[in-house]
């Protein structure tokens, strides 16, 4: 028979034990699949007693993850540890300074050294794949290395945190607070170790900058991305939007503009009828637009122990077949530093939520400020508290509800420092772009 594909696997929590379990399952499929078995022959983690619900007794066990990745009978490193320090930077390093392949689901450590390893992946011509790392089982990487190998993407947007999904979605359709989502999805182990990694948005910024590397051929660059999270946001916005015709999205953002690329993840209203807002719960989603084709919108589990060892297992089926590409599409040293495109030039609609004073002349006031900026309204809805006359959360102040056209960040940003200081509103006014689709 060929010879099998040596498999070395770093770290075995719940995708660990999954693939364990996925590669023992599918091991018929897999050989006709790939030419050749595949077969998983060495393992490390921190607890050798630990119960994982898989059979590791053939398995060679390792303590020390540099150690598997420097072991002469493995073909394939598999780090499933994660952080983007140590030991899975360093693990990573020796494998592919030693010829390995290596497959891996850490968006942390490609997002902080992906080129640098990259250019250790081709040093030693071999493979260093990472389809887990965004979206999990949604084969965005693969989409956009080849799928797309000929086309120019344009713009490619996404639900990439599950996390903060399944908090939209839950207030929006539970009229829950935001603090009450949250501790479910941590209840439910939706949320990373740190939740502020996922509800401030950086999560989903690691993610993106992997994505925006394939797109547009540029280095990997998380420093690029302008990030806010959703904390912020209010199910009085949910309901807002809700009324106009929208959904709010966390979503990672590039886009090619005149000035650059543009890098953003925030959260955003989309139209209630485009395809990514029908995405709920933990279910993640990318949509890519590309030229000379209709958007591509892909949906899948973006986590879960077996939906990341699916994708993790594709990776190491291509390199069963001897399937090599360039980790971000092309060879690194055609990788361009990114041209970063400033915020404030970003163009599109704004949602504003502002607590007006209800005194004759605020209307006028907020509509000069914005008149002077060019700002162009869609909408505009001033709502009556329920009971009685304005005398709701702030003192006499009433909400009021704006809908721009295209405008720019920089305008919106001045026209809102300037209705601050006419003292026409209480509180801060939230903002929320609005993205075309
Ligand atoms: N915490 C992440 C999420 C897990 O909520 O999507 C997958 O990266």
């Amino acid at each position: 028979m060929t010879k099998p594909l040596r498999v070395g696997v770093a770290g075995i929590g719940t995708v660990g034990a999954a693939l364990i379990a996925q590669v023992a399952a599918q091991r018929a499929q897999l050989t006709a699949r790939c030419g050749r078995p595949i077969e998983i022959v060495a393992v490390c983690a921190r607890s050798k007693a630990k119960n994982r619900g898989v059979d590791l007794k053939k398995m060679k066990w390792f303590a020390d993850p540099v150690e598997l990745a420097g072991d002469p009978n493995i073909d394939v490193f598999v780090e499933l540890m994660g952080g983007s320090g140590d030991p899975a930077k360093t693990a990573v390093e020796f494998a592919l300074a030693s010829g390995k392949s290596v497959v891996t689901a850490n968006k942390a450590l490609l997002a902080k050294h992906g080129v640098k390893l990259a250019q250790l992946a081709e040093k030693s011509c071999v493979a260093l794949n990472y389809e887990a790392a965004v979206g999990a089982a949604i084969p965005i990487i693969k989409t956009l290395r080849e799928g797309l190998a000929g086309n120019s993407v344009d713009r490619i947007y996404g639900i990439l945190n599950g996390t903060c999904n399944y908090i939209l979605t839950r207030m929006e359709q539970e009229k829950l607070s935001f603090a009450d989502c949250l501790k479910q999805a941590q209840q439910l182990g939706y949320a990373e170790a740190d939740p502020a990694f996922d509800i401030e948005g950086h999560d989903t910024a690691q993610k993106l900058s992997l994505m925006a590397s394939l797109a547009f051929g540029t280095k990997v660059d998380q420093s690029a991305i302008y990030v806010e999270g959703i904390t912020s946001i209010d199910a009085a916005d949910l309901a807002a939007a809700d009324e106009l015709g929208y959904r709010v999205k966390l979503l990672g953002v590039a886009v090619k503009t005149p000035q650059g690329i543009e890098q953003r993840v925030h959260p955003t209203m989309v139209r209630k009828d485009s395809a990514i807002a029908q995405v709920m719960g933990v279910t993640n989603a990318v949509t890519i637009d590309a030229d000379g084709i209709n958007p591509i919108t892909l949906i899948g589990p973006g986590a879960g122990g077996a939906a990341t060892a699916s994708a993790v297992l594709s990776d190491i089926a291509d390199v069963a077949r001897g399937q090599t590409a360039p980790p971000f599409g092309r060879p690194s040293a055609l990788l361009t530093s990114v041209r970063k495109a400033p915020m404030q030039r970003h163009e599109g609609g704004y949602y504003i939520r502002l607590m007006a004073r209800d005194k004759p002349g605020t209307a006028a006031s907020i509509a000069t400020r914005l008149a002077e900026q060019e700002i162009s309204l869609e909408s505009i809805v001033q709502r009556h508290p329920k009971d009685g006359p304005s005398t709701d959360t702030a003192k006499g102040s009433v909400p009021v509800i704006l809908i721009t056209y295209a405008t720019s960040e920089d305008g919106v940003r001045k026209a809102l420092a300037a209705v601050g200081r006419d003292k026409v509103i209480s509180g801060r006014p939230q903002v929320i772009r609005i993205e075309k689709n």
